[in-house]
Order: structure tokens, then sequence, then C-alpha cells
């Protein structure tokens, strides 16, 4: 996507200087700052601090940073300890330990002489892959809101919740691939977007979605309820970072919410999922799916920039305040309308995703 028409991924890489780019995230909307990866430990701290976060941009990053820790040691013991270093950096985005268990079983079978440039190639793949899926859920999702847009013949108004846009994955988003695929087709649009406390990832989306020229609006997360009861809001679309093999969706805290307003209105909450999302092995999403505990500084303080144009934090809860930050839930099967997929939009359910993906089942636990 562009970046004042400028066109950016969100994660990219030099791989002859064996660097990978990223674009800072937590200083976005305000400064657009690009950082360099160049060892397994930038990488580990990019995902931690939230530099870059998204289920999908989680996984292609863990990649590269395999690939940096090749560079400096491509043996065995130095594979797995990356590994695991980097599979315990954030516990709920299934994408991390699909990316992480795809370059271990690719690099292991290699000798250590062939490590680095086979590292550097995987995350490569995966980066590309990751930009083909989501391209084709923009394509499967661009229907559904074509189908909204002659029913009503006016502009459609979608709400979303956190960010499932380019800056989550390499390039589109999940979730709002639809939406520039849609707004580029010339199908009216008004976008809803979440603020999505503590972290506030909907600012997130509010940027992209002005770089893109899609008119948009920021409300906070306690207002999703009443513009979905006043039938402001024609369809919820939101991502995912971990949908279990009965369609059970784990994603940004907040997000049962809304697919609970969506379902007492009639209102369609739809959710886009690459397959590297989906989580074979877990059945019932509220008792598997290991759901991240944040630091309660995120609720007490707050950054943003002051009048001078300089970041600055203040400090809204005494330090001593007990919170409880839990950064996703889980929303039950039964109250998505539908998974939006790269081969096709499907409903959320164990006999549809199996049908959709035969050669990825595994049992459930
Ligand atoms: O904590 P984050 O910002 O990594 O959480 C991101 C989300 O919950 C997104 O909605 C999800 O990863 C889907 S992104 C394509």
């Amino acid at each position: 996507m562009r970046v004042d028409n400028t066109p950016y991924r969100s994660i990219w890489a030099d791989v002859a200087a064996r660097q990978a780019f990223v674009i800072d995230q937590t200083l976005l909307p305000h400064r657009f700052v690009v950082r360099p990866l160049q060892s397994l430990t930038d990488a580990e701290e990019a995902i931690r601090a939230m530099r870059v976060r998204g289920a999908p941009l989680i996984g292609v990053t863990a990649a590269y940073g395999v690939a940096l820790a090749m560079a400096s040691d491509p043996s065995e013991a130095a594979l797995e300890q990356a590994v695991n270093r980097l599979a315990a950096t954030r516990p709920t985005a299934v994408n991390l330990s699909h990316a992480l268990e795809r370059m271990r079983t690719r690099l292991l079978a290699l000798p250590a002489a062939g490590r680095i440039a086979g590292a550097w190639a995987e995350a490569e793949r995966l980066a590309e892959e990751d930009l083909r899926l989501n391209r084709a859920i923009g394509e499967h999702g661009l229907v559904l809101l074509r189908v909204l847009h002659q029913r009503f013949g006016r502009s459609i108004n979608v709400l979303t919740h956190c960010n499932a846009g380019w800056l989550a994955t390499v390039d589109y988003g999940t979730a709002l691939a639809p939406l520039y695929l849609a707004h580029d087709a010339g199908i009216p649009l008004q976008v809803w977007v979440c603020e999505t406390r503590p972290r506030n990832q909907g600012l997130l989306t509010a940027w992209e979605l002005q770089q893109h020229g899609v008119p948009h609006t920021v409300i906070v997360d306690n207002a999703a309820g009443h513009f979905i009861a006043r039938g402001k809001i024609d369809i919820v679309l939101v991502g995912a970072d971990r949908v279990t093999r009965r369609g059970d969706v784990c994603n940004k805290i907040g997000t049962y919410l809304r697919a609970l307003a969506a379902r007492h209105h009639g209102v369609p909450f739809y959710v886009a999922v690459p397959s590297p999302t989906i989580d074979w092995a877990v059945d019932d999403g509220m008792a598997h799916i290991p759901i991240e505990e944040r630091d309660g500084a995120e609720l007490r303080r707050m950054t943003g920039v002051d009048a001078a144009g300089a970041t600055s934090t203040v400090s809204l809860l005494p330090e001593t305040t007990p919170v409880a930050n839990p950064g996703f839930d889980v929303t039950p099967a039964e109250f998505v309308s539908g998974l939006i997929t790269e081969r096709g939009v499907i409903a959320a359910n164990e006999a549809e995703l199996t049908a959709l993906f035969p050669q990825s089942c595994a049992p459930a636990k």
C-alpha cells in the first residue's frame, strides 16, 4: 500500500545485507519511522514491544528473525534456540507458531551450510504468500460488499475493530483488504473505526484508511453498540488471531461485544481469516486458546503528541490501582456470520472449514 504516495510493505528485507526493515507502529499515526532488524534480538524486541503487530505480520517477522539468527550461527542448536525465543514473544496469534514450525522443518532438512540462504528464501516465501492470501481474501470480501451495495443502493457502513489492515500483515491486510478493493472499484464506503483501547490499534486503521482515501470515522469502543443498535452499521468486519477448527474466533479484546451486538440487531458479522490463522488442533476456543495478559501500564498511562508536537506520556491512574489487561477475547462460532478465507466465504463450522482445507486438518483437542 502507499504512504504519501510511496509504495510500502510493513516488512521487507535486503537479503544481500542480511537485514529486514519494519515500520515502527508504536510511533504511528504521528511519526513514520522505518527500523532495521539486524539480529534475532531485534526481531524479538520488535514483536514484544509491538513495533510490529497483527497475527500475520508477527509470523512473518518471526520468520525473518530466524533468518537473522541463522546469519550469525546456522547450527541446529542456534535454530532451536531462535525458534524457542521467538515463540515466547506473544502467545495468542497462531501465525507465529505456524511460521516458526515451517522455518524449523525446512531448515532442519538442510545442511548447516545451506541454512543461511535457505532461511532468507523461506522468510521471503512466507511474506509473498501472506500477500497472496490477503489479496484473495480481499477479492472474496469484495463480493460481499458489492452485494450489500446492490441491495441498499447507497454507501455501505462497515464497522471494524483493532487493525486488520496492511500494517497487521505484509500488505493489503485481512479485514481491510476487501475495503481497499471495494473503494478502488468505486463502491462507496463509510468505515466506523473502533479506537481499540488500550493500545489504540484503531488509530492505525484510521491512518491506513486516510492514506488510501477511504472515508472513515473513529469512535470510542463504547459507541459501537450504539451505532449498531441505531441501524448505522451494515456489516461488521474484523480480523482474527486464531480461529479454531469449529470456527470460534479469537481476536482483539472487545471483538466479542461487537459480535453480540451485531447478532442482537441482525447485522452480519464477518471475520477475515487467512489459513495460517486457523489452529486445527484446537476445537473449543474459550477453553484452549491462551489469552495474552498484557502489562497494566497500558491502562495506567497514555502516550500521545502534545501541542508542541512532542511525544508525551501521561498517567491516567495511580500506579497502585489494580488493573486487568487481557489482549484478546473469543467469539464463539455461533455469533459469526461467515469466515472470509483465501479460498472463499464459508460458515464458521467444522464441516465447512475442513471441506475447504482438507489437507490441513489434524485431530482437535
Ligand atoms: O495485539 P495486536 O495488535 O497484535 O492484535 C492484532 C489483532 O487482534 C488483529 O485484529 C488480528 O491480528 C488480525 S490482523 C490481520
